[in-house]
């Protein structure tokens, strides 16, 4: 296994890197789904191709030609949801492991995890005070003894409860909370869908690129409004981070991507109720 530098090399295999969307580039063919998600990491792209410059990095992990992992992290100044300085903060990481959608199950490398870790603390121990990371990210929401493994506690401030690193005294970040402010806006006769999105994870604009298409099948009767957070002055004018509202309500079992079935029994059912009205 080899841990390789954010480069020009390097970035399309991390934006791809997690879960079924791995090495989507290196596929001769691609089914529908992953043709959304070709999409979906392209708008990703974008995103880190912003943020590189604001002081974004990553590490890639790779086994042979093949990328099998990733950690991602910036100065903790760009984040929207941390007040703190002198700080990295992990956006995310991924190492081999099983998730839920995956089959045949993913061998674990071990090691894989500390490695991206360890390179990440080489990276910018000498840029900064710290590091700090959420307990954990979408499939291993717990990872508390992992970090505990390199030097990381726990501190909780104001409510924000993380991990933190320290390579020197710094001061622990605190939260930055939006008062919810999003109305839904009715539209007669039409099912309305809201979607809160952001480029930071592939998986917004999958369900985004999924919604769009199934819209358009549905014709005149549904209309989409997008409201893209990146930026902080769309969560400050709506309070709402990320979710997917039809008709003001959020109908869906997982907060996770959507997939365009779903998507059309949803709608299907709100149209028909619309109608029965
Ligand atoms: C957590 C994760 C990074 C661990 O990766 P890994 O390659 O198995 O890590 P390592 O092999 O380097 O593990 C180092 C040690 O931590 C332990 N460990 C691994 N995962 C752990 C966890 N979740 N909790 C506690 N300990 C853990 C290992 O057993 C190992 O212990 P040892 O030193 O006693 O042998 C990996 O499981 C992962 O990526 N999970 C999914 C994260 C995710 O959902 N990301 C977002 C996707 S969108």
């Amino acid at each position: 296994m080899e841990i390789k530098p954010l480069d020009n090399d390097t970035i399309f295999a991390e934006v791809c890197c997690i879960g079924g969307n791995r090495n989507l580039d290196m596929k001769s063919e691609l089914t529908e789904q992953e043709r959304t998600a070709l999409r979906s990491v392209q708008i990703k792209l974008e995103w880190l191709k912003k943020m590189i410059p604001k002081g974004l990095s990553a590490k890639i992990a790779y086994e042979g030609e093949e990328a099998v992992g990733f950690i991602e992290y910036m100065p903790i100044e760009h984040s929207n949801f941390h007040k703190g300085k002198d700080l990295y903060i992990i956006n995310c990481m991924i190492a081999p492991h099983t998730p839920p959608w995956e089959e045949p199950q993913e061998q674990r490398i071990p090691g894989c995890g500390s490695a991206l870790v360890q390179a990440m603390i080489e990276n910018v121990k000498d840029k900064c005070k710290g590091i700090v990371t959420p307990f954990g990210f979408a499939y291993t929401e717990d990872m508390k003894d992992f970090f505990n493994k390199f030097g990381f506690e726990e501190f909780e401030n104001e409510g924000l409860k993380m991990l933190i690193k320290r390579f020197e005294p710094v001061e622990i970040p605190s939260p930055i909370r939006y008062e919810q402010k999003y109305q839904f806006r009715q539209v007669p006769g039409k099912v309305v869908i809201d979607i809160f999105w952001s480029s930071k994870c592939p998986a917004d604009p999958y369900t985004l690129l999924n919604l769009r298409d199934v819209c358009k099948e549905f014709g005149e009767g549904v209309v989409i409004n997008g409201f893209c957070v990146d930026d902080r002055e769309t969560l400050v004018k709506y309070g709402i981070e990320s979710g997917t509202y039809v008709n003001g309500k959020f109908p869906w079992s997982t907060y996770g991507p959507l997939e365009k079935k779903e998507i059309r029994e949803v709608l299907t059912n709100t149209l028909k109720a619309n109608n029965s009205k």
